[in-house]
Formats: C-alpha cells, structure tokens, sequence
C-alpha cells in the first residue's frame, strides 16, 4: 500500500508519558508527571451538572447541527464575546487542535509565521496541511517587519505554550491591529488566557472588531475538559466562514452533542458558573504557589521572562530532562518547543506547575537538601 508521507512526528509529549507511566509501574515509584498538559490541581466537579441533562432527548441521540448548538454558540457569545458577535460567525469544533488544523486548511497565506518558542503540534498541523511556515524571534521583530509579512499570517499565544509568560494585553491588542491592518492575518490560539480571567475579560471582544483575524479557543484549559474534545472558531469574514463549514462538516459532522450540551450547562446554569469558578479558583492559587516557590529557589529560567510576567500553566526551568527525571520528575525538553540551537535549549526543560503545590514542592525540594 502506497501513503502519503506528511513528515510530520507523532507527539513526542504523548511517549514521554507512556514511558513515565511504565517506569512508574515498573519500579512502583511514584512520579510527578509534569511533562502533560493539563490542568491537575483539582477536577472540575460535574457532579451536580450531569443531573441537568437529559440523555433521552434528541439533544443528545441525534446528529447535533453542523456548526454548532445554537444555544452553545449563544452561550460562548455571551461569556467570551459580551453579546458583541453574531453567533452564526462562531463554530464550534473538537478543541482548539481540530480548530487549528481545519484553520490551516482553509486560510490562503504565503506562509504561516509562529513564534521561536512555540507549542511542537504548530508545526506539525501545517507538515499535515502542507503549509509554509516559519519562526518570528519575538513581537518586537514582529512590529519591525510587518511590511514583509503582508499576505502571511501570524499565529499568537499567550501565556504562551511553552514558556508560561503572559504579555500586557495593550501591547498585544495594538500588535494584533497593526497586523490586521496591514494585511497580515492574525491567529490568536490562547486557550490558557481564560484559566485567569472570568466572563468580565473584554479582550476577544475587542480583538473580534479587526478585519484579519481568527479566534480559535477550547474548554480543555479554562474549565479543565479536555476528554471533551470541544472549542470554537470565530472570524467575522464571511468568505472564512463559507468555506470553513464545509471542511467542518467533511471532517467532523458536527461535535459530539453530550460534550456541547455538558460546556452549555457550565457556561449558562447558576450551578454550572460556580463549579467552574471554583476550579479556576482552586487551581489559579496552586499554579502562582509554584511558580512563586520555582522564583525563590531559582530554579526557574529568568532569561524567558524578561519583558514578561510567568503565570503558567508551564515554565521553563533551568533543569534538564535527565537532571529532573533523577528526582522521579517527569518534564519535556526545551528542544521540542524551540529554534534555538539544541546543545544551548537542552539546559532547560518545560514543565507543567498545574499540580497541587505540596506535592509540588515535595519533589523539588529533593534538589535542596
Ligand atoms: C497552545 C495550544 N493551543 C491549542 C491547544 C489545543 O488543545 P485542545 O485540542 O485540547 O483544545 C493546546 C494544547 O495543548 C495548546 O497548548
């Protein structure tokens, strides 16, 4: 059988945890796994929300419409948007990944410009799509160069997936204006910006009013669902949007109605905004307690974090894999997230600081004593 070869790699993030968890079983040790994801201070608690919804109903039993519930697109447009969007530009997809793929898939650019340390699936997903792209060094180099990004895109993230750095949304705001006025289409994929921020945040309000841009988010950060596998696009252009919903549609013929109507039920019910406020809460205060600890011990690497502030889910710190692996902890190596040249990135390693803060400190502090 012939393939087509898209030379794109399987998730390197995705073995490190196989093989973390064989040790583990293997040696009965325990480790801390802070190579994932995922939000793991606490568990979102659904348990007073699964009582709302009926499974014997065609909400649940049959072919959910192709963009998306309306009541969910109506919901998302409330708590992201303030009700300042029409809802039939927002589509609901399998989490911010489907997202981007089907994103990439559409949008016609010369190329595609992401940051020098991004998140390893960005060049994957366009390997997949067969789209250029290539590395900016930081926003300054982007705001210098816009004239020769004209006809590109530009895909931002923050905080950013691998360093955890958060930028003043200001600048950013400004940045993501100048590029869409100069024909440069700007992709925001900030899926952990709303782990901080309640429904009061008005910045993807502000963002939706720019010609050029694309919002892609997901609900596996901000409320911790991502077995659920559900996110949105929006773009107010229309010419997008036409074609966005038959790649929609071909790929996925609609998003699992149970996972829609379970993110419908925390985003509009009383019981549902209190268990997801609680979550944000729970796991906000472990987060900052960990990066406050990795600050004072100086295990964190302060040359990532110059014009920016660490709030997470991830940092970098001045560890390498092996070094952390010693003390039974798990992380990812720098070099899966960066350009830099490997004998320089291999120093440092990207570990996840969603993780209860005891237990946390309990495996670090092995490096102490
Ligand atoms: C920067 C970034 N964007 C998007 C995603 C997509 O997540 P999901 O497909 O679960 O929504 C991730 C997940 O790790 C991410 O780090």
């Amino acid at each position: 059988m012939e393939i087509k070869k898209s030379g794109a790699n399987y998730s390197a993030i995705v073995s490190i945890g196989e093989k973390l968890k064989k040790m583990s079983s293997e040696t009965g040790l325990e480790y801390l796994y802070l190579n994932r994801g995922i939000n793991a201070v606490v568990n979102i608690d659904l348990s007073n929300i699964i009582p709302l919804i009926d499974f014997n109903s065609t909400d649940i039993q049959v072919y959910p419409p192709n963009n998306g519930r309306e009541q969910l697109r109506n919901a998302i447009n409330t708590e992201f948007f303030q009700n300042t969007i029409n809802s039939d530009d927002l589509f609901v997809v399998g989490g911010g990944m489907n997202g981007l793929k089907l994103i990439t898939e559409v949008i016609d650019v010369e190329k595609i410009y992401i940051s020098k340390l991004f998140w390893g699936a960005y060049t994957n997903v366009m390997k997949v799509n067969n789209v250029d792209f290539a590395h900016y060094e930081n926003f300054e180099e982007l705001q210098n160069n816009i004239e020769n990004l004209k006809g590109s895109a530009v895909i931002i993230c923050d905080p950013n997936n691998p360093v955890g750095n958060k930028y003043d949304d200001e600048m950013l705001l400004k940045l993501a204006k100048e590029l869409s006025e100069n024909d440069v289409t700007v992709i925001w994929d900030s899926p952990y910006r709303r782990l901080f921020m309640d429904e009061s945040d008005d910045f993807y309000s502000k963002l939706a009013k720019l010609e050029n841009i694309i919002i892609v988010e997901s609900f596996s950060k901000s409320v911790g669902l991502s077995g659920q596998r559900v996110g949105f696009v929006y773009t107010g252009n229309k010419d997008f949007n036409h074609e966005f919903k038959i790649h929609l549609l071909y790929t996925t013929n609609g998003i699992n109605a149970f996972s829609q109507l379970l993110i419908e039920k925390i985003l509009t019910t009383d019981v549902g905004r209190v268990v997801a406020s609680d979550f944000k809460e729970k796991t906000v205060e472990d987060i900052s307690k960990n990066i406050k600890y990795l600050k004072e011990n100086n295990f964190l690497a302060q040359r990532f974090y110059t014009n920016s502030v660490p709030v997470g889910i991830f940092v970098i710190v001045n560890k390498t894999f092996d070094e952390l692996m010693e003390k039974r902890i798990g992380s990812v190596s720098l070099p899966y997230f960066t350009t830099l040249p490997k004998e320089e990135a291999e120093k440092y390693s990207r570990i996840c600081v969603s993780v209860p803060h005891e237990k946390f400190k309990s495996f670090f502090d092995k490096f102490l004593s």
